[in-house]
């Protein structure tokens, strides 16, 4: 499967909607946080497989502003298995050379959550491959919000004018700002929607939704997206004579 990926035509941004693990778990008469805790070797199976194709930039949908409304006993979990995740996987960082960031209102989140994402992003920064950029208590609206806040009062204090908003600039306000826009998107377990990620990100993005649950997806699956996303021809709104290949 790997040797059919074109390497000169790698998305440089995979962003994934990591769906299904309650239904992974309920399948086999287990408790949900089963499946969160099976979720993460398909993380790391992801995240060594982007890093070895000369993938730039994997974000991965890991908890969203609307996850805190979830029974407290399973966000509990979350944050301990998020906690206890990122002291194990320094070490796989390091060794393929990644470096940690994150998007979302990560101040809301519990203080040793805070404490090991520092960490581990400290510990990574110097890493020049993939960079693995965690959404956690993130949403598309949230992100936004933010950013046109941010304008307005820099508008309000003169420093900005309205006619200087234009798209990029507007990016540049953005959490995911200087990263490239997601060429391809992936959401497992068949759900056919976008659950506020991404939001302004994704107005382009190719998607990809295959039936299979998060804990069960390996290298295989991603290589799978790559090489569907290579066979999309991707318009931009305009035909396709005019494309240039
Ligand atoms: C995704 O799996 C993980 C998180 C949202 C944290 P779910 O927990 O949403 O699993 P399903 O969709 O209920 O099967
Ligand atoms: C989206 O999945 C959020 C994450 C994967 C972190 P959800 O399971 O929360 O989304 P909905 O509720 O099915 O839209
Ligand atoms: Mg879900």
């Amino acid at each position: 499967m790997k040797e059919h990926i074109d390497r000169s035509n790698l998305p440089q941004h995979i962003a994934v909607i990591m769906d299904g693990n309650g239904r992974w778990a309920k399948r086999q008469g287990a408790a949900r946080v089963f499946g969160h805790r099976n979720a993460i070797k398909a993380v790391r199976e992801v995240t060594e497989g982007c890093a070895e194709l000369g993938v730039k930039y994997l974000t991965l949908y890991a908890f969203s502003t609307e996850n805190w409304n979830r029974p407290k006993l399973e966000v509990d979990a979350l944050m301990q298995l998020l906690v206890h995740t990122i002291r194990d996987e320094i070490k796989t960082l390091m060794d393929n050379n990644v470096r940690l960031a994150t998007i979302g209102n990560t101040e809301s989140l519990p203080k040793d959550c805070q404490r090991e994402l520092a960490e581990a992003m400290r510990a990574t920064e110097n890493n020049t491959g993939l960079i693995l950029v965690l959404a956690l208590s993130y949403s598309g609206r949230w992100e936004i919000l933010e950013a046109v806040r941010h304008i307005a009062a820099n508008v309000r204090d003169g420093n900005l004018q309205v006619s200087d908003i234009t798209e990029s600039m507007f990016g540049d306000y953005l959490a995911t700002r200087g990263m490239p826009d997601p060429e391809l998107m992936i959401r497992t377990s068949g759900e056919m929607r976008i659950s506020n990620f991404l939001l302004w990100q994704l107005a382009y993005s190719e998607l990809y939704i295959p039936d299979v649950l998060w804990p069960d997806f390996r290298r295989e699956h991603l290589y799978e997206a790559i090489i569907s996303y290579q066979k999309r021809e991707r318009r931009f709104g305009k035909i396709s004579e005019q494309l240039v290949r």
